[in-house]
């Protein structure tokens, strides 16, 4: 349009100079006589120059002008081109915003979790199983937690003894399943949940890991019962070959696990004891051994009969001496805090 514009100012101009030209003519006529061929030839020449000076003008001005118009259009394009790009990268930008914003909320939930884990909510032992009300003595099944790095675990819970919340790590009862076993076995435990069982060397160290009470029961075959409480209990990891540490004893059958306090356990393909005898192979079990024994609550079940002619059996010494193999056995553990 700006184009077409100056063309019709242009062709103004040359139509004014023109007129301006005619209207000269007829002063010039008065002049003093010329050769009249001549002036006229001379008169259209310079129009013609003129008319030729414009229109290369004009030719000159529009191309200017459609330089220019193309300049304008080359910008506008370009800045078409850099709104669009700035465009693109304000997408970007948001998408990039709400990825980010996506990952915090993942994060934030993630962080609500381990929260929830890490406070009393989370479900790591028979006492948070017993603080969230399930009150009855049985099986459960502890989920899996990431944070704690435990594995879904089958466990017995004990929620009537002295307040509940025990988590059994041990049991003798039956007497049919060995426990004459070797590293691996004691360190992902064995055996049947509601029968004689191993929780697991591996298992034992992670309950322990907040302080724990293990409180341990017993029988006789005259169906008299005793128990040993430690206030503090732990096991190391399998890197420090689950080392027993006791403390604060309490109870009636005497403190026959003291003797063990501060051993590495040992098993029949691993001689961790004290002494230059195998302990593990004397009296075939995996235990906290020393030298060897003061109590072997994972020897050989001895029935009625043969429970007081072996050093071998499930021996507590503070009770029945070192050779009488005892009934039935449960060891427990529970959180020091643990409020009934
Ligand atoms: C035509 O234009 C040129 C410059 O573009 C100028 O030098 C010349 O004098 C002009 N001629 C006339 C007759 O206007
Ligand atoms: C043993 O009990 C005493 C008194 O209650 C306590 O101060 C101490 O911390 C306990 N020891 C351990 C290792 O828990
Ligand atoms: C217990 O085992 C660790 C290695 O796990 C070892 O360094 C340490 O000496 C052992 N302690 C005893 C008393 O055998
Ligand atoms: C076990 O040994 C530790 C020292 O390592 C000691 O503090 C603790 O009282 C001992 N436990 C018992 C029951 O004697
Ligand atoms: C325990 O049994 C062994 C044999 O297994 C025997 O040599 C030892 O004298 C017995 N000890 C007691 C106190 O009865």
């Amino acid at each position: 349009m700006a184009k077409e514009n100056l063309g019709i100012i242009l062709l103004g101009v040359t139509l004014l100079l023109l007129a301006e030209t005619w209207a000269q003519n007829p002063r010039k006529r008065l002049s003093p006589p010329k050769p009249p061929k001549a002036q006229c030839c001379d008169e259209v020449r310079s129009l013609k120059v003129q008319v030729a000076n414009l229109t290369s003008l004009l030719e000159e001005l529009s191309r200017k002008q459609e330089t220019d118009l193309m300049n304008v259009v080359r910008q506008i394009m370009e800045l078409d081109k850099q709104n669009r790009q700035q465009e693109t990268r304000v997408t970007e930008a948001e998408s990039k915003y709400s990825e980010i914003n996506n990952r915090v909320e993942i994060m934030q939930l993630h962080t609500l979790q381990s929260a929830t884990k890490s406070s009393s909510d989370a479900i790591y032992d028979c006492a948070s199983l017993y603080s969230k009300n399930y009150k009855i003595s049985g099986e459960y099944k502890l989920p899996k937690d990431d944070f704690l790095g435990s594995p879904e675990l089958n466990v017995y819970c004990d929620m009537e003894t002295n307040g509940g919340g025990w988590t059994l790590i041990q049991r003798r009862k039956i007497g049919l399943t060995s426990f004459n076993r070797d590293w691996k076995q004691y360190k992902s435990g064995f055996g049947s949940i509601r029968g004689d069982f191993w929780l697991g060397n591996d298992n034992i160290f992670r309950l322990t890991r907040q302080p724990s009470v293990l409180r341990i029961e017993m029988e006789d075959w005259e169906g008299q019962t005793r128990y040993a409480e430690y206030g503090f209990f732990t096991v190391a990891n399998e890197l420090n070959s689950y080392k027993l540490f006791l403390a604060n004893y309490s109870g009636n059958a005497g403190d026959s696990l003291r003797y063990h306090n501060n051993t590495n356990f040992s098993t029949s393909d691993k001689d961790n004891d004290k002494c230059v005898d195998h302990c593990a192979s004397l009296r075939k079990g995996g235990y906290w051994y020393n030298c060897c024994t003061d109590s072997n609550l994972n020897g050989v079940f001895y029935r009625y009969g043969q429970h007081m002619k072996n050093s071998d059996g499930i021996t507590w010494y503070g009770w029945h001496g070192s050779n009488y193999s005892l009934k039935k056995v449960e060891m427990k553990v529970r959180p020091v805090e643990f409020q009934p």
